[in-house]
């Protein structure tokens, strides 16, 4: 039998450094109009001085843990979900076990699925809740983009800030599933789309690589954005087709928040009025992988979110990876 999940949990943190469009008017030729009208973004938030993604990942962390009241002493499982973490290893979720005080043992890895990468550790989750082989898991999900942006590429670095989201999830107490569907996919032939390489050379006993590589965003704006709006709202139907609702049933559609357009594209296609559609895109840009938890958090804090209410959650992004789910909003998890 198949353990069912319950989301106790969702935290957030955001850096307090806010770029506005206006500031990036500085580095290069810009304006807040051609940004807003583009992207919907108006600023974004960056880490600043020796803060890391680290720092704010522990902050959603508490949040969550707090919201889930599970001892940090019962977590016994960590699920990083970065892709610009501050260090190559030890993981985001290594680290989030020392400052947390998780016990000694407690598994703890990262997986790299970027802006998807909530989704997916949500999906890696429900495999070992659902078999009984850990009983409460701490998602972090934090990236400190603004660190591997090319501050003088004008095309990308005004689309990202950095952000943290964490989830607490558990084996449910109760037999309801907040899980309705799921479901995970990438494709990697056109990984081009979007990448970030590490810089680096061979051994200098051998021949030398002829690139070294920076470990900056390269991405090709325009084909992201037809993959947004082509592929991801097909895996939002089937993901609504397997939760067994229609989508009429469903309250809200908290999409990853990449780009206003793409969000509008997705609440055409639902036919969802404003008040379903949960974007904060203006004020944070794309926290890629924690864009999810920071807008499900803050509705509920603006009231924008009423819970005990059911949610279809998208997000996509480098790899190309994307994935869609269905879930329950409970009381209290916020
Ligand atoms: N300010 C002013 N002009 C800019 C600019 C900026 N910040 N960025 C690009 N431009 C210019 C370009 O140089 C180009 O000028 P040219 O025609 O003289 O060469 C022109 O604007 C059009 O550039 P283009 O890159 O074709 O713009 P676009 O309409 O595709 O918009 C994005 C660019 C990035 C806003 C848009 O492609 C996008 O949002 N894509 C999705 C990206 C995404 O969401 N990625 C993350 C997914 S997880």
């Amino acid at each position: 039998m198949t353990i069912p999940l319950k989301i106790a949990g969702v935290g957030y943190c955001v850096p307090e450094s806010i770029i506005t469009n206006e500031d990036l008017t500085k580095l290069y030729e810009t304006s807040d109009e051609w940004i807003y009208t583009r992207t919907g973004i108006k600023e974004r938030r960056v880490v600043s001085g020796n803060e890391t993604a680290i720092d704010i990942g522990y902050k959603a962390a508490l949040d969550a843990i707090k919201h889930s009241k599970i001892d940090v002493n019962d977590i016994d499982c960590i699920i990083g979900a970065s892709s610009a973490p501050p260090k190559l290893y030890p993981g985001l979720a290594c680290n989030m076990q020392t400052l947390l005080g998780i016990p000694k043992g407690t598994p703890a890895f990262d997986l790299t699925a970027a802006c998807t990468g909530l989704i997916y550790a949500l999906q890696v989750a429900r495999g070992f809740i659902g078999t009984g082989t850990y009983k409460n898991i701490l998602i972090v999900a934090s990236d400190n983009n603004s660190k591997i942006s090319d501050w003088t590429d004008r095309g990308t670095s005004i689309l990202f800030g950095d952000g943290a989201g964490a989830m607490v999830v558990t084996a449910s107490d109760d037999g309801i599933d907040d899980i309705l569907s799921i479901e995970i996919n990438a494709d990697g032939s056109i990984g081009n789309y979007i990448s970030t390489e590490l810089p680096g050379q061979n051994c200098p006993l051998v021949k030398q690589n002829e690139y070294v590589g920076e470990c900056k965003i390269r991405m090709s704006g325009k084909e992201v954005y037809k993959f947004a709006v082509t592929t991801v709202p097909k895996y939002i139907d089937r993901a609504i087709e397997m939760s067994g609702l229609t989508s009429d049933e469903i309250d809200y559609l908290i999409p990853h928040q990449a780009n206003q357009r793409i969000i509008e594209a997705l609440q055409k296609r639902l036919q969802y009025p404003d008040e379903k559609v949960i974007s904060n895109i203006q004020f944070y840009g794309n926290t890629s992988a924690a864009s999810i938890p920071i807008a499900l958090v803050e509705g509920v804090e603006q009231g924008k979110i009423k819970l005990n209410s059911t949610a279809v959650i998208c997000g996509f992004g480098a790899g190309m990876t994307w994935g869609c789910a269905v879930i329950r909003l409970r009381e209290g998890i916020c």
